[in-house]
């Protein structure tokens, strides 16, 4: 397969889009186009050429993607149906490889998949499926990576960071897969220059795998003065809320977290992954040693 040289980022601006952005450009393997909403107030280099878009307009997405090989997307959470004309406008301008924004826990597990959290992610998979079954010059590839370990800590996510009652969810035991932003972004860079090998696929990445108790060991040895109180949560209950409240139209982040804590803690849904692509993309794992300083920067 050619090599993939012209790369058009979407949702370049994002928390994960900024890390996948630096990566591409710092690779100097590429030549970066960014696709921007017309709406949005974003900021990139000067070097970097920008086309604002109307991402329900496939014709202006059309021309946009025109002499591009690749597309990344990074599309914010809500925006999944976005997706769809773009996927459209990659096909008709010829694009080689398409990245959709995916990122996200290991939704080839079925379990994981039911979670509705994950429907439209899973929907556009039989769009994206499909588009590359009718059009062969078209491919894609699925990054699942985990939780954000740099960012899921910065929010307290795996741990309170403050100290006092800290959720341990299904006992906080439970081992998981997790990346940080950068080394997505290495692995955004890596897929696109093994294009055989990661082909039509889901590639799955991680740093390394951990448990809350493990991390919670760790900040206690380093701030021994913060007392941590743990609290034992159960993501069976944190998911019965999260349907509640998907039932009732509320959809937001704060309802989604119990999906997210179940498809990551909980038994059989996948969180730890048993077999991943870091070898292929030449991503090493992270040592404890690395670890420890993540937590102790959060702290
Ligand atoms: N595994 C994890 O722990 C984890 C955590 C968070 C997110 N994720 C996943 O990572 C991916 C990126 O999420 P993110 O949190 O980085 O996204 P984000 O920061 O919320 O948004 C990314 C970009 O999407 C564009 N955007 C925002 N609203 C839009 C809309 N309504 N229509 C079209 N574009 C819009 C904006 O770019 P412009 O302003 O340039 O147009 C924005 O900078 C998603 O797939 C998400 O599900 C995974």
């Amino acid at each position: 397969m050619e090599a993939i040289r012209n790369v058009a980022i979407a949702g370049a601006s994002g928390a994960l889009g900024s890390p996948i952005f630096q990566a591409l450009l710092n690779s100097g393997h590429f030549n970066l186009t960014v696709l921007t909403r017309h709406s949005s107030e974003a900021q990139f280099p000067y070097s970097v050429k920008i086309i604002r878009v109307d991402y329900s307009s496939i014709s202006e997405l059309t021309q946009a993607l025109t002499g591009q090989d690749a597309v990344v997307s990074v599309l914010t959470t809500s925006a999944m149906e976005t997706q769809i004309p773009l996927i459209e406008a990659a096909v008709d301008a010829g694009v080689r490889r398409f990245l959709p924004s995916e990122f996200c826990a290991n939704i080839g597990n079925p379990k994981a998949a039911s979670l509705p959290v994950y429907h439209s992610k899973v929907q556009l998979h039989d769009v994206i499926r499909q588009k590359a079954d009718e059009n062969p010059n078209f491919t894609y590839s699925l990054i699942r990576n985990g939780p954000f370990l740099d960012w899921s800590l910065a929010f307290g996510f795996f741990l309170n960071l403050k100290g006092g009652e800290t959720s341990l969810y299904d006992g906080g035991d439970r081992p998981f897969s997790t990346t940080t932003l950068a080394t997505i972004g290495q692995a955004v860079v890596e897929v696109l220059r093994n294009l055989h090998e990661t082909k039509n696929r889901a590639v799955l990445i991680q740093d390394l795998i951990t448990t809350q108790n493990e991390m919670l060991a760790v900040a206690r040895s380093v701030k021994p003065e913060i007392i941590w109180t743990p609290k034992n949560v159960s993501t069976a209950e944190m998911e019965t809320m999260a349907q509640q409240k998907y039932a009732s139209g509320s959809m937001d982040l704060v309802a989604s977290v119990g999906f997210f804590c179940r498809s990551v803690f909980a038994e059989g849904y996948g969180g730890e992954f048993k077999k991943v692509d870091n070898d292929l993309l030449g991503i090493p794992l992270m040592s404890k040693a690395d670890l420890e300083a993540l937590i102790k920067s959060a702290l």
